[in-house]
This record gives C-alpha cells, sequence and structure tokens, in this order.
C-alpha cells in the first residue's frame, strides 16, 4: 500500500498545482491515500474552506495538515469544524477548535491515523511538547491502526530526527514540513519507519520560499519591512510516497517526487 504526502501547499499557484498534478501521481504510483500540508494554501498564510475545497476531496487530497499558520485566515476558527479531514496541530491550547489526528480510510478501505504535530526548536510559538504529545495520541489510537503518519512541522533538523528516532516502530512514516525546501534524507529507519526531514513545497521556483525574492532581500539587506507577495507561477511540486505492509503499518520504501507543474 502507498500513501503520498505533499509539502506546504503554497498560495494560489500551489492549489492549481496540486488539483492537477496529484490525481495523476497517485494513480502513476498507486496510492491509496494522500496527505499534504496546507499552512500556507491561503495566500502564503493559513487556509480556508475554499482553498481547501479547491484541492479535497479525492482523487487530489484526501487529508489536509496544519502548521504555525494554522490561524492566519481569521475566519477559519468558526469554519474548520465543517471540514473533519482538515487537522491542526496536536500539541496547542486544549481550547483551540478542531482536532490534531484522525483515522481516515484509503481507497483500499485501510484505516490510517494521521496526526500533525508542531515543534518547539527556533519557532516562536507556545507547543505542548510535541514527543509527549505524540505518545499520548498513540496511546488513544490504540491497535485501531497499525498505519500512522505523522505531519512533524517544525524547523530544526534535529527535532525532526529525533522525532523520527522517538517513533521509529511506532509510526509508518514522520515526515516533516514546514522549510519548504526537500532534504535528501529521505530513509526507512532500522523500526521500519519512513522519515525525511522535510518534504519541501508547492511553491514558485523562482521564489524564497514561495515569495516574490525583491522584498525578501530587501528585508534582509536593510532590515526595512517589506510585504513578501507570494509568486503564483513556475510552481513545482515536492512530494514523498510511502509503500509500507497495511497489516503491520511497517514502512517498506520510500521516495521523493518533483514535478514542474507550469
Ligand atoms: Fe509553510
Ligand atoms: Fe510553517
Amino acid at each position: 500500500m502507498r500513501i503520498l504526502f505533499v509539502g506546504d501547499i503554497v498560495g494560489k499557484g500551489g492549489r492549481r498545482a496540486v488539483a492537477e498534478l496529484v490525481p495523476q501521481l497517485r494513480r502513476e504510483f498507486g496510492c491509496g491515500l494522500v496527505v499534504a500540508n496546507g499552512e500556507n494554501m491561503a495566500g502564503g498564510g493559513g487556509m480556508n474552506g475554499k482553498c481547501i475545497r479547491s484541492i479535497t476531496p479525492a482523487p487530489a487530497v484526501d487529508v489536509v495538515t496544519g502548521g504555525d499558520h494554522m490561524w492566519d485566515q481569521k475566519d477559519f476558527v468558526q469554519e474548520i469544524d465543517h471540514f473533519p479531514w482538515v487537522l491542526r496541530p496536536a500539541n496547542v491550547y486544549a481550547g483551540q477548535p478542531g482536532r490534531g489526528f484522525g483515522l481516515f480510510k484509503t481507497e483500499e478501505k485501510v484505516e490510517v491515523a494521521v496526526i500533525s504535530l508542531l515543534g518547539r526548536t527556533f519557532l516562536n510559538n507556545q507547543a505542548d511538547c510535541p514527543f509527549a504529545a505524540a505518545d499520548r495520541i498513540l496511546a488513544e489510537i490504540g491497535g485501531q491502526s497499525p498505519v500512522v503518519v505523522v505531519d512533524f512541522h517544525a524547523e530544526a533538523t534535529s527535532e525532526k530526527i529525533a522525532m523520527g528516532r522517538y517513533l521509529d516502530g511506532r509510526a509508518t512514516a514522520v515526515f516533516g514540513t514546514h522549510t519548504h525546501v526537500a532534504t535528501a534524507d529521505e530513509q526507512v529507519l532500522p523500526g521500519g519507519t519512513a522519515f525525511q526531514c522535510d518534504v519541501g513545497m508547492v511553491g514558485a521556483r523562482d521564489s524564497i520560499l514561495g515569495r516574490a525574492i525583491a522584498p525578501v532581500l530587501q528585508r534582509f539587506s536593510t532590515g526595512m519591512p517589506a510585504r513578501f507577495d507570494v509568486v503564483n507561477q513556475g510552481i513545482s511540486l515536492h512530494g514523498t510516497v510511502v509503500e509500507c505492509d497495511p497489516a503491520s503499518g511497517r514502512a517498506r520504501q520510500v521516495w521523493r517526487v518533483a514535478r514542474n507543474f507550469d
């Protein structure tokens, strides 16, 4: 059984690329479930109902995960409960709407648990310990689903590798998101967990993490504020496919996928 995981979708260009390319990739790789990080879908920050409907449901994306930009679109707080296939990070204030993990059925009717977690190192947030949260959620899921996919939305490669090692043998895949740059370290760890520090993004090649180059350069070189507009053309999709045994949840293989959309 195979699952496709897609990195941070940035803006309208990213959504268009996902809507068109993901159904093709799903067929090409025989994936029964697609998970994508949607924290930058709406104009580069946050998400809303319109964005979600433009990429879900299958044959594009089945499950959308979140990150530090989860609530950038102010009305989404009221909307999230209409979208049970959208997850916000699990290790946040208890009062936040939505949920941090869920069970979803693949095309083959295999149950897959998907968990959204937020890192704390070099991220200015007030998230709870993501390691303890992972333990809690895995205990709650119990034996309901041996196949578990974790989106670890974090900045530091060390924290991400630590999470991969921490969950090795207990999750099918631990995939990093947030940095928007795909890393070349995809591997199946000794306990059977597929791991990659960062899956990358669905965003513009001629950009800085999906944003126009000039204003980002201006801010870096002068320290003056600038508006970081999203670049919506010249989009590449970065994703990762994991092949696993549905009975044990162990990963067999993992590989990176990159496609140019326009
Ligand atoms: Fe992001
Ligand atoms: Fe992020």
